[in-house]
């Protein structure tokens, strides 16, 4: 099949704008792409139109998987209280922990496909999914399993993290080494062997675990072969990015607070800063992170929703784009980057995110003229169809 008549946003440098271009689709990948006046002939040809294509959009943090609803603290935070208070007092992560492990497993995927459509309706083919709602060993496999069996449900590629460190449990709360102890000598053992996570995270903050508690967890992760990623300098600036990067860590994530020598760090280890606009603005936080620093040092920035039920039940990869630009100030372009090329590289995923010929042929097409079309307004989708490994899967052309 030869797309021919659209604007291809490659994602190759920047944008990579082809304007009348044409790509040509064989067994599920990328053939070629290129100007639609050199495609190869004689093939059947797919008039898009005119309009805009794109890489399938990389989500590449969130925690879909989940049991229950936090709208309540929603409305504590609106009455004064912090983020931070509600998790000193057994809500946040912890309350979430308690819904998680009370679902029934059929009820997690049922309510998860739910937030997955979401995303998929625009334009999504890559998402990651984190545990970290069970904390035991029992929940935080079924979260896995859970995150795993939504890609048979629905055209998506799932990768999966398992987020022990995520919160401490309450019935290891005098015991902070002991339940570290559970999951690196259990859990994640356990995890590894039934192929459950492709990579391991943790929450490294005042309110979550320490640098050298998660460097624990990351030694664990190392021996078992697994890369690592952290949610890092979200509410403080502890230094944990800057320990990640001595573990290759595909990225850090939110690092509102991340200051110089973690930037240099993370440029120095190849390590992907995403950025989370969506908990940024649910927690009206007011120090943004450093991208003009991050620019300088040419670390990749990608870009995700953060789905989750507490700082970000933001149900929308465009709408995160647009608030990357506003509140992060980013460009279109880097936002549209981040959530293509640099979303698939905090994954660890070489083999997608860009239009380029050997490439997984997971594609949108947009009723869109230009690529900064995309993150220019908020609350419209303009997503015409989605081919994923080479096949529609959505819309029509
Ligand atoms: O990415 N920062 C830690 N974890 C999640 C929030 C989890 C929650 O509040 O339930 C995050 O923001
Ligand atoms: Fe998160």
């Amino acid at each position: 099949m030869l797309l021919t008549n659209l604007n291809a946003a490659t994602m190759r440098d920047g944008y990579g704008l082809i304007e009348d271009a044409a790509v040509l689709i064989a067994d599920g990948k990328i053939e070629w792409a290129g100007p639609r006046t050199e495609a190869p002939k004689g093939h059947e040809e797919v008039d898009c139109g005119g309009r805009l294509l794109t890489p399938g959009l990389v989500d590449c943090h969130t925690h879909i998987v989940y049991g229950g609803s936090r709208a309540n603290e929603f409305e504590q935070r609106l009455t004064g209280v912090s983020y931070a208070e509600i998790a000193k007092a057994g809500g946040g992560i912890a309350s979430t922990v308690r819904a998680t492990r009370a679902a029934p497993e059929a009820d997690l995927a049922a309510s998860a496909l739910k937030r997955l459509d979401a995303l998929l309706a625009e334009g999504v083919t890559t998402i990651e999914i984190k545990s970290g709602y069970g904390l035991d060993r029992d929940t935080e496999i079924k979260m896995l399993r859970v995150a795993r069996e939504l890609a048979q449900w629905r055209p998506v590629d799932v990768v999966t993290s398992y987020l022990g460190a995520h919160a401490l449990p309450p019935e290891f709360r005098e015991n902070r080494a002991a339940y570290l102890s559970l999951v690196c000598n259990q859990v994640l053992p356990a995890v590894a062997r039934e192929g459950l996570a492709d990579a391991v995270d943790a929450f490294c903050e005042g309110i979550a675990f320490s640098v050298e508690e998660t460097r624990r967890v990351f030694e664990a992760a190392k021996a078992l072969g697994l890369p690592v990623k952290l949610h890092a300098e979200q509410l403080s600036n502890l230094g944990g990015a800057k320990m990640a990067a001595e573990f290759g860590a595909l990225s850090v994530d939110h690092i509102e607070y991340l200051d110089q020598d973690g930037v240099d760090a993370i440029a120095a280890s190849g390590t992907v800063a995403v950025l989370l606009p969506g908990a940024f603005y649910y927690l009206r936080e007011k120090q943004a992170p450093q991208v003009a620093t991050l620019r300088k040092a040419q670390v990749p920035i990608a870009v995700a929703t953060d789905l989750n039920p507490g700082s970000s039940p933001v149900h929308s990869l465009l709408a995160s784009m647009n608030m990357a630009c506003v509140l992060f100030g980013l460009t279109p372009e880097e936002a549209l980057s981040g959530v293509t090329r640099n979303g698939a590289r905090a994954l660890g995923l070489t083999d997608r995110g860009m239009i380029a010929a050997g490439l997984k042929a997971d594609l949108v097409l947009w009723d869109a003229e230009r690529p900064g079309d995309l993150a220019y307004p908020l609350g419209f989708n303009p997503l015409a169809a989605v081919i994923r490994n080479g096949e529609l899967v959505r819309g029509t052309i």
